[in-house]
């Protein structure tokens, strides 16, 4: 008698993975990297492009949200992050550092962690939201709250990268902006060409910049047929784009865009001459108004930065300057995870606090409004 021959286990064949790469892998032609670059990725960009159907009925143009919230850390400084930190590590860096309003410091902690190197942030005292501060806390960031603000952390970062051997990873180091740039290749991917508006909030105009220079390489290698007019939002506290001069105490609500010096002024004026664009400034009521709208009525919940350009698109829309048909994507950098009190805030400033009912189907019932409603058992 033979012996039955053991089966050979059926396992399922490797699929070919679909998983998006990370903007290095997948616009590596487009990004100044080798096979040098260690590529340092937690798959960031690839974000969605999500038709906002209530905000094109409140304007007539046709509106898409760019939900930069969907990035690893929750913020679009990934996309920068990606190149900063592999470009460093490619240089021989031990140790990062980089001034925050919290979102940048999240991103750089994890990169960092992620190549196995250090990170060292610099935060304005008690000035950044506390899921930002909780991400660079758990990714083992070496962090100092700085008795200044934002602009007062970078001059330090910027002199500490001169005199020290760190690596400075704000977006003064143009491997940041390279790498932010893919956001407007993705945009044009899904639309099949540049939109006609951009809009997006401002703080150091990094992003501003980044976005205009990868539309213009997309007009440039021909893939789109226009540049789009690109509109950037600051808080009315911390404006110093549209007010012409330096802030020196910038205040806002908005903490992540709490900016009186921004790093990449001269670029950006640029950017907005080439693009036909524009700067605008918003109150932190109007701020917070356009929070609500986008949180209420297109389920995309962001922190309150991030609204601005929500502000702006009604705003323009209004004015008549943004036409009925136009097609217009708005760039929400930051998810609302990451600064949540706001949500739970009326606009009159009192706590929403849901209505406590006791264990009883009946009742829960008549608190939702539904009492004499029930079906006939
Ligand atoms: N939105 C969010 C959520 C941000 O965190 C920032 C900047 C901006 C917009 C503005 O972008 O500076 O390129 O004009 N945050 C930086 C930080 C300053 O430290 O996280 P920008």
């Amino acid at each position: 008698m033979s012996t039955p021959s053991t089966p050979e286990p059926r396992l399922p064949k490797p699929s070919p993975s679909a998983q998006w790469r990370g903007v290095i892998r997948e616009y590596a032609d487009r990004l100044d990297v080798s096979e040098a670059t260690p590529i340092v990725t937690l798959g960031e960009g690839g974000t969605p492009l999500i038709d906002a159907t209530a905000l094109s009925e409140r304007t007539g143009a046709k509106v898409w949200v760019k939900f930069e919230g969907m990035n690893p850390t929750g913020s679009f400084k990934d996309r920068g992050m990606t190149m900063a930190v592999s470009k460093a590590v490619e240089h021989g860096a031990r140790v990062v550092v980089c001034a925050s309003t919290g979102n940048t410091s999240a991103s750089a902690a994890a990169y960092a962690t992620r190549a196995g190197i250090a990170a060292a942030v610099l935060v304005p005292q008690g000035k950044i939201a506390m899921g930002k501060l909780s991400q660079a806390i758990a990714h083992n960031a070496r962090i100092l709250q700085v008795e200044g603000n934002f602009d007062d952390c970078l001059e330090i970062a910027k002199e500490l990268a001169e005199r020290y051997p760190v690596h400075l990873v704000n977006s003064v180091n143009n491997d940041r902006i390279e790498g932010q740039k893919t956001a407007a290749f993705e945009v044009v991917e899904v639309l099949g060409d540049a939109p006609d508006f951009h809009l997006l909030p401002v703080g150091n105009a990094g992003n501003y910049t980044a976005y205009h220079r990868g539309y213009r390489e997309e007009l440039e290698r021909g893939a789109t047929t226009r540049l789009p007019r690109m509109f950037g939002f600051q808080a009315e506290g911390s404006a110093p784009i549209i007010r012409g001069h330096i802030v020196k105490d910038p205040d806002t609500i908005a903490s992540a865009i709490r900016i009186g010096n921004p790093a990449s002024w001269s670029l950006a004026l640029a950017a907005r001459d080439d693009s036909d664009g524009y700067f605008g400034m918003f109150s932190d009521e109007k701020i917070l108004e356009a929070h609500r709208i986008l949180s209420a009525e297109t389920g995309i919940f962001v922190e309150p930065a991030s609204a601005i350009g929500v502000a702006g698109l009604l705003e323009r829309a209004e004015a008549g300057i943004i036409p009925k048909g136009a097609t217009v994507v708005i760039t929400v950098t930051g998810h609302g995870l990451k600064d949540p009190g706001w949500a739970v805030r009326q606009p009159d400033g009192s706590e929403v606090t849901p209505t406590v009912v006791p264990v009883d189907t009946d009742q829960v019932a008549h608190a939702l409004g539904m009492a004499g409603q029930a079906a006939r058992q």
